[in-house]
């Protein structure tokens, strides 16, 4: 058999592993502020805004231009392909904004969920034609990292194996063509919070699928239940971090879940941390409500929830009682889709 040839030079690697170093360093975690436009769309309206390409630039700038107390919260932000291509107010494209406070740009690549034929409502994930002309552009245009995600769902008799099988091969194409660019992946096989399963469910199909490659997946044992469905997948090798998604928690739940995961006294050799999209901006889209004059009174509330979870990531989170608006209200949405 012919020797393996290597995927990536040593210097590709390098730049791979200083980016993602970069994103996850201590206290650091990531903006999720990638909604499509037509999730962003259901967030406007639910604040009585009009899903116009201004109030989405106007909403977005909001968030990139918080001060600098969000600085040592946040490593990167991850943009929708619109986004990545808007202004600030000042005419600093939204990717140098981002950048000029420290931050890495993101970008996710993928084009949505879609039906697997053979199953019962299971799906797989589009966007792998292109790809590599497209990440090529993205990083010429300031991109570091990417997203692409899978959906997952816990039924009786669901995750399938095909479902398994099929979303990790689409996220091993996708995180391989992103590496061949200078890009680093955030493989992100979401497993939907939706049905009555308890925890131990949540934590078996938790394991298989991150598990898939064969090796097996570490998993740590604590005390704490919310660290039981954590099943670190075998197959992300040597992953420089851990990013978990709100999914649904409200901000308050959020940050208290993941400063829990942060305390446990197991050995870990990545970070544990945040990419969160609705519990970093559930209040502060609320105290905005699609005016330009509450910009400030937003921005606070996201500074707010960035501080909460910085110190959540370091396991040092104890909450204020200055919660915001939209703290402790569940932000779960029935077969979410981004
Ligand atoms: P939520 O935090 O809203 O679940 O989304 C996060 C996300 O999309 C991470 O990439």
């Amino acid at each position: 058999m012919a020797p393996p040839v290597p995927a990536l030079t040593p210097e590709q690697k390098q730049e791979l592993a200083a980016i993602a170093q970069r994103i996850v360093a201590p206290g650091k975690g990531i903006l999720a502020a990638d909604e499509s436009t037509g999730s962003i769309a259901k967030r406007l309206s639910s604040v009585g805004a009009e899903n116009t390409e201004e109030n989405r630039r106007w909403y977005r700038q909001l968030l990139f231009t918080a001060d600098k107390r969000v600085e040592p919260c946040i490593g990167g932000v991850i943009l929708f392909h619109e986004t990545m291509y808007q202004k600030a107010d000042d005419g600093r494209p939204f990717p140098q904004v981002i950048r000029d406070k420290g931050a890495l740009v993101g970008i996710k690549v993928d084009k949505g969920v879609v039906p697997l034929a053979g199953t019962n409502g299971e799906t797989t994930t589009q966007g792998l034609d292109g790809l590599m002309e497209r990440c090529a552009q993205y990083k010429k245009d300031g991109a570091d990292f990417a997203k692409w995600r899978c959906v997952l769902k816990i039924t009786a008799h669901t995750p399938t194996r095909l479902a398994v099988m099929e979303n990790a091969n689409v996220l091993a194409r996708y995180a391989s063509i992103c590496q061949q660019n200078g890009i680093v992946p955030i493989v992100e096989p979401e497993i939907l919070p939706d049905g009555d399963h308890d925890l131990k469910t949540c934590q078996y199909v938790t394991e298989k699928v991150g598990g898939t490659s064969g090796l097996s997946p570490s998993v740590p044992s604590c005390p704490q239940d919310v660290l039981q469905p954590l099943g670190v997948p075998g197959s992300l090798v040597t992953p420089r971090g851990i990013t978990f998604l709100s999914g649904g928690q409200s901000e308050e739940e959020a940050s208290l879940n993941l400063n829990a995961i942060n305390r446990c006294p197991l050995p870990r050799p990545w970070a544990l941390t945040f990419s969160y999209g609705r519990a970093l901006q559930a209040s502060a889209l609320k105290a905005w409500g699609g005016k330009k004059d509450n910009t400030k009174a937003a921005q606070e509330e996201y500074v707010k929830r960035a501080l909460a979870n910085s110190l959540a990531c370091q396991g040092k989170y104890t909450p204020s009682g200055t919660a915001g608006a939209a703290a402790s209200e569940s932000l779960f949405v029935s077969n979410h889709a981004y």
